[in-house]
């Protein structure tokens, strides 16, 4: 089983979403034994506690489950998931330190934004502060960046479904 961590900072926005919008395109294409997915924050700012409403009202809006309560970042976490992806270059920076703490090898942390074609920056930016609109465009960008995350994760593990 090929597993997959979805990273942010307070892991009630950008990163459920991420692994929610996963999760159900795992569906879609018939993948959902091969993979186990989870997200958590950096941050210690929201355990415990059920994602945004924000990212709750984008996600139902389009059908998309979601199924979360705030977690941090730990030791088993960066030993154990194959791919961690990172919403933006401040969470990254942190799992390369927590990588480098804890004496691990770990060869597969990328920013999300690195498999959008085009991207027009490598960031997911952080909506908390911002309005229903923000939420939006978060959710469009995640949702191109993980539709060829799975393209490329089907060609690396070659699943042809
Ligand atoms: P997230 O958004 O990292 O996408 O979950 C944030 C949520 C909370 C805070 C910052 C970003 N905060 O400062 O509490």
């Amino acid at each position: 089983m090929i597993s997959v961590l979805f990273v942010c900072l307070g892991n009630i926005c950008r990163s459920p979403l991420a692994e929610a919008i996963f999760n159900h395109k795992l569906k879609e294409n018939g993948l959902t034994d091969k993979f186990k997915s989870d997200s958590c924050g950096t941050s210690d700012y929201h355990i415990g506690e059920l994602p945004d409403e924000r990212t709750l009202q984008c996600a139902s809006d389009r059908g998309v489950a979601v199924n979360h309560r705030g977690r941090q970042i730990n030791r088993v976490d960066i030993r154990e998931f194959d791919y961690i992806l990172a919403m933006d270059k401040a969470n990254k920076k942190n799992i390369e330190n927590l990588i480098v703490k804890y004496g691990v090898n770990h060869d597969q942390v990328y920013l999300i934004r690195e498999f959008q074609p085009n991207a027009e920056e490598l960031e997911v930016p952080d909506p908390y502060y911002g309005g229903m609109e923000k939420f939006e465009e978060v959710y469009e960008i995640l949702d191109e960046s993980i539709s060829h995350f799975l393209q490329f994760l089907k060609q690396e593990h070659q699943m042809y479904v």
